[in-house]
């Protein structure tokens, strides 16, 4: 079986699969060399150059993985809320969400109708990989975050405010998104892709009893919809240590770590049979060659013998890494036996 998908499913495999969050991107040149300058959303609509993205990290590293070239605000930008993809900033939404009257804004997405070239860039990789693809899609919270912030947030002080102050319109909001989620999710499958993970990526700025209430529920019903489909689901956030237990019960097969938290004590917090993703944290690529040998070890041998592991970064690829650093990783992690 591949490797994987059978660590996903926690069960035995050749060797430790390795991909990276946001492989593909500014540290690779080949990247920079076809990306261009315009909105990454216009390279996301030209399938030929979305497919290509994809591709070049796999070729370049030899992850047992690839992901889509796209973004989480994709469903948003294209069902018209206003969105844009500001480099060196991240989403920046145009009229942020306010209202009761802004959820007229997110009608139900129509993927063949409204993302023709995700899923023309989705076929055309599953035809040409020898990995699995990755689908994604943002979490209701994380995407709720960037259209009522209007744009990144330290605080997530308006989020919070709607969440607390009117709990009937921040529901109303999540169920829109969930919906979102869910069709984007679905019609990647559809496609081709052979593994989804759900980024709630700044879900880590919420207390446990908060996620819990105003959040997992949402998240759930993700996980619930998209169980029939049969591929594994991963469930990913930052800063979550408080809250690694409420996200394993929103029913994803793997749940991804920072490296905030050592591999052993989410196990020990979670559950012995957790499959886990992660989680060197991404500054040590940026330190010198033996820093970077301590590290892998470290996750590794903090994993144990434990098959139902993927080794990750804890966070996407910075920029400024070296891409050869990363080369070396994967060498690293595919020389060490699952198992052993
Ligand atoms: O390589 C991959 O992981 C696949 C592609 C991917 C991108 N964004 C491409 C991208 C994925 C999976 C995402 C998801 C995404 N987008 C998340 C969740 C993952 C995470 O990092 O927690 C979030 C929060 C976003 C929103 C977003 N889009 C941010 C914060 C940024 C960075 C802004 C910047 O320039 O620093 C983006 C832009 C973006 N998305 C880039 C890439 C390669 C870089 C900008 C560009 O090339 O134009």
């Amino acid at each position: 079986m591949d490797p994987f998908l059978a660590a996903c499913r926690g069960l035995p495999h050749e060797r430790t699969p390795v991909w990276f969050m946001r492989q593909a991107g500014r540290s690779l040149p080949e990247y920079r060399s076809i990306r261009g300058t315009g909105s990454i959303l216009d390279a996301i609509a030209d399938p030929g150059l979305a497919a290509e993205i994809t591709l070049q990290p796999v070729r370049r590293y030899d992850t047992d993985a690839a992901i889509l070239f796209s973004d989480i605000v994709v469903p948003v930008h294209a069902i018209g809320f206003g969105v844009d993809v500001v480099p060196g900033v991240g989403p920046v939404i145009e009229r942020p969400f306010e209202r009761t009257a802004d959820l007229d804004r997110l009608r139900p997405l129509d993927p063949e109708a409204d993302t023709p070239y995700v899923l023309e860039t989705v076929r055309a990789l599953a035809s040409e990989l020898t990995v699995p693809l990755i689908g994604f899609a943002g979490a209701p919270f994380t995407v709720a975050s960037y259209l009522i912030e209007g744009g990144p947030s330290r605080t997530y002080a308006r989020t919070k405010a709607l969440m607390l102050g009117d709990p009937n319109l921040w529901f109303a909001l999540l169920d829109r998104l969930v919906d979102l989620a869910v069709a984007s999710l679905r019609s990647q499958v559809d496609a081709g892709a052979g593994a989804l993970q759900l980024f709630d990526s700044w879900a880590g700025a919420l207390a446990p009893p908060v996620y819990e209430r105003y959040v997992l529920p949402a998240s759930r019903s993700v996980f619930d919809r998209i169980a029939d489909l049969g591929v594994p689901g991963i469930h990913f956030g930052v800063g979550t240590g408080e809250i690694l237990h409420l996200m394993a019960a929103a029913g994803s097969d793997v749940l991804g770590v920072d490296w905030r938290v050592p591999l052993d004590e989410a196990r020990r917090r979670i559950g012995p049979d957790t499959v886990l993703q992660g989680n060197l944290d991404p500054a040590v690529c940026l330190a010198p060659i033996e820093a970077v040998d301590t590290a892998v070890g470290d996750v590794l041998r903090r994993n144990g013998d434990h098959p139902g592991y993927v080794f990750n970064l804890g966070h996407g690829v910075l920029p400024e890494t070296d891409p050869a650093v990363l080369e070396h990783v994967v060498d690293l992690v595919h020389a060490h036996r699952p198992g052993g």
